[in-house]
């Protein structure tokens, strides 16, 4: 008997702060609906607090509630830093290196544990993780179709563009991309979204408006991923 094909996504953004991790939450919450074993994965993770023994950071707390099955916590964050700087000058304060074995194993555990993984990367696509390798080097080394999240707020043109054309230098595929508007204010965000529409080679797998998380208590990453069109993918029965 073949093994079912493993589903898996790297989830970048446009910046910092665009909805990453809101995102990968509720794509976890959409495939955990399909009855898939789902984890998500945060390769390195910065800003943390100690929690007993371990340094925890809130995305990391958002992707092991969303999963659906539970894995070690340093596979799920291999790396993860108390300051929330840019991760190789954490790395360099905390005496660390980060290395890319470390996190292709940690991955390979989940993948075997998982029907669908899905890592959030850190910042930007190309924020670099220490001397010799940057986040895109890391999607492109566990050769993972990428999932981009826009933030919805000006410059997000040029960010969304300049990333799609570096996952396709990388030779991956832009696997869908999510218009989330992470701040309450958007001047002229339907012009834009058409703008990115019209040039982003990949489906538009949700568009999400400013939500104020005050109305919806526990709801709110089950409000976006009812908002997400994950059959565009492509990978589900459905
Ligand atoms: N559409 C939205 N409506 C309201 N708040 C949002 C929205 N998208 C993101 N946020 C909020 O913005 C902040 C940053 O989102 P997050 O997912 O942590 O971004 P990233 O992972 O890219 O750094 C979080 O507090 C998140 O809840
Ligand atoms: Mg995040």
């Amino acid at each position: 008997m073949t093994e079912p094909k493993k589903i898996a996504y790297f989830v970048t953004g446009t910046d910092t702060d665009v909805g990453k991790t809101l995102v990968s939450a509720a794509l976890i919450q959409c495939f955990a609906d399909q009855e898939l074993r789902v984890i998500g994965m945060k390769p390195v993770a910065a800003g943390c607090y100690q929690l007993g023994d371990q340094l925890m950071s809130d995305d990391v707390a958002q992707l092991i509630l969303a999963s659906n099955i539970v894995a070690p916590i340093h596979h799920v964050n291999p790396y993860a830093f108390s300051q929330a700087i840019a991760p190789s000058i954490a790395a360099d304060i905390a005496g660390i290196e980060i290395r890319m074995e470390v996190i292709e194993q940690a991955y390979a555990q989940l993948a075997k544990e998982a029907d669908v993984v899905i890592v959030e990367g850190v910042g930007g696509f190309c924020v670099p993780l220490s001397a010799h390798f940057d986040t895109a080097d890391l999607a492109q080394k566990l050769a993972l179709p990428v999932i981009l999240v826009v933030g919805m707020r000006l410059g997000c043109l040029n960010h969304a563009l300049l990333t799609a054309e570096a996952i396709k230098t990388r030779g991956l595929k832009l696997a869908g991309w999510i218009a989330n508007q992470p701040n309450s204010e958007m001047v002229a965000f339907d012009e834009n979204f058409q703008i990115l529409n019209q040039r982003l080679q990949a489906p538009c797998l949700g568009i999400l408006d400013w939500m104020d998380r005050a109305d919806f208590k526990d709801g709110f990453v089950e409000r976006v991923a009812r908002q997400l069109r994950l059959e565009k993918l492509g990978v589900l029965k459905v």
